[in-house]
């Protein structure tokens, strides 16, 4: 296999050489001495990522697992559950719903643009009732980050109705303090922040949210998250633990801690701000009215095919990047900021993709203004 790969996608991530280590090292048996302390010590690090009080808990399923993990233990049949849908994910989330019997308010947000609270605030009112609110921190799709804080303050007034919140591309990418927001349910996964391979997702309940869990009539048997607690207070998991990816877990932890999590958070954000400053001077623009840190999404120049970039950059340079999904399926193109990536990559995925504008019109991108960008570059990265 061709090692040579760059992947720039917003998920799976480039892996650090320390973490590539850890996932090579011979297997152990989850039930040893050994494993548990590996265990003991990943569950007890997460609640800093997490900024919670609460277990966080680790199942082997991707991101969209965690997110039915916070629905079946806190959703019951007939609830009313206000769906925030500005993209991909949330749609999904909002087909959940629907399979476990609740009821869903969808309420859709125009690919690209942030929720508004003040729309919340008033389905709340108008809609009692409300059980459950849900919503991205980061919707994919569209590259949007949504008001999560203010969502939280809002929503913890209402005693009844619990907000539940997939981080999977923002946990560990800028700062979601799940306490101090007044999330209920957060779920983030391996594949993305986490600069792990695609297999674990992680999540994490409120006081408040377990009020309703341990009640929660919802036939649920892999994702009943009571079974695990009780499994983690003995030092284990309740299924077989993913030994290779919580061991990696653990790696990446001790590389978190080593600079703390502002400096990672500061490094990702550094990347969106090179990517975004960078690549409208080629041409591009933005997509999302408030555009999240994990990832950039770029509307392609007119006469441009999203699509045909990604698939050029693949094949011609081996850096993978993603186009857009739906009704943004050739409009745009996503870069991902979490991972492994150096400033020389950087650089490099800027002025490859000039080369690939270049070569799909020659009127985009010439040598001089290529140069000069590298130039640019190499001085911004300087003061980095
Ligand atoms: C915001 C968000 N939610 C959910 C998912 C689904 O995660 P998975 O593909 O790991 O099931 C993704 C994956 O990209 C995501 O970005």
């Amino acid at each position: 296999m061709d090692t040579a790969y760059n992947v720039l996608a917003p998920g799976p991530v480039n892996l650090h050489p320390r973490v590539r280590e850890a996932l090579a090292l011979p297997m152990i048996h989850h039930r040893t001495p050994e494993f548990d302390k590996i265990l003991n010590r990943v569950l007890s690090r997460l609640k800093s990522v997490f900024a919670t009080q609460q277990p966080v808990f680790i199942l082997s399923a991707t991101g969209s697992g965690g997110m039915e993990a916070l629905l079946v233990n806190t959703m019951q049949a007939g609830d009313k559950v206000l769906a925030i849908d500005s993209g991909k994910f949330g749609e999904r989330w909002c087909e959940m719903v629907k399979v476990f019997g609740g009821i869903p308010l969808q309420h859709k947000v125009p690919w690209g643009q942030a929720v508004k609270v003040n729309d919340i605030e008033a389905l709340l009112e108008k809609q009692k009732n409300i059980r459950i609110v849900l919503c991205q921190s980061c919707e994919t799709s569209t590259g949007v980050v949504h008001p999560i804080e203010k969502l939280g303050a809002l929503i913890s007034k209402y005693p009844d109705t619990l907000f539940l919140v997939d981080g999977i591309t923002a946990l560990g990418a800028f700062p979601l303090p799940m306490d101090e927001w007044h999330i209920d349910g957060l779920v983030g996964g391996s594949q993305k922040a986490f600069m792990l391979p695609t297999g674990l997702t992680l999540f994490s309940f409120s006081q408040k949210a377990w009020q309703k869990i341990e009640q929660n009539p919802t036939p649920r048997f892999y994702f009943d998250v009571r079974k695990e607690l009780s499994a983690n207070k003995n030092g284990e998991t309740f299924f077989s633990s993913n030994v290779t990816l919580i061991r990696a877990l653990d790696v990446v932890l001790d590389l978190i801690e080593e600079n703390g999590i502002q400096f990672l958070y500061r490094e990702i954000h550094n990347r969106a701000q090179f990517t975004r400053t960078f690549a409208q001077r080629l041409g591009f623009t933005l997509y999302a009215e408030a555009p999240s840190d994990s990832l950039t999404a770029l509307v392609v120049p007119s006469g441009i095919d999203g699509q045909k970039i990604r698939a050029r950059l693949e094949e011609k340079f081996k850096i993978t990047i993603m186009g857009g999904q739906d009704q943004a399926k050739g409009k745009i193109i996503r870069i991902g900021h979490m991972g492994y990536i150096s400033w020389t990559q950087m650089k490099d995925l800027i002025l490859k993709l000039g080369d690939i504008l270049h070569e799909m019109n020659p009127s985009f991108c010439s040598s001089e203004q290529m140069l000069q960008l590298a130039q640019q570059m190499d001085a911004k990265i300087a003061t980095l």
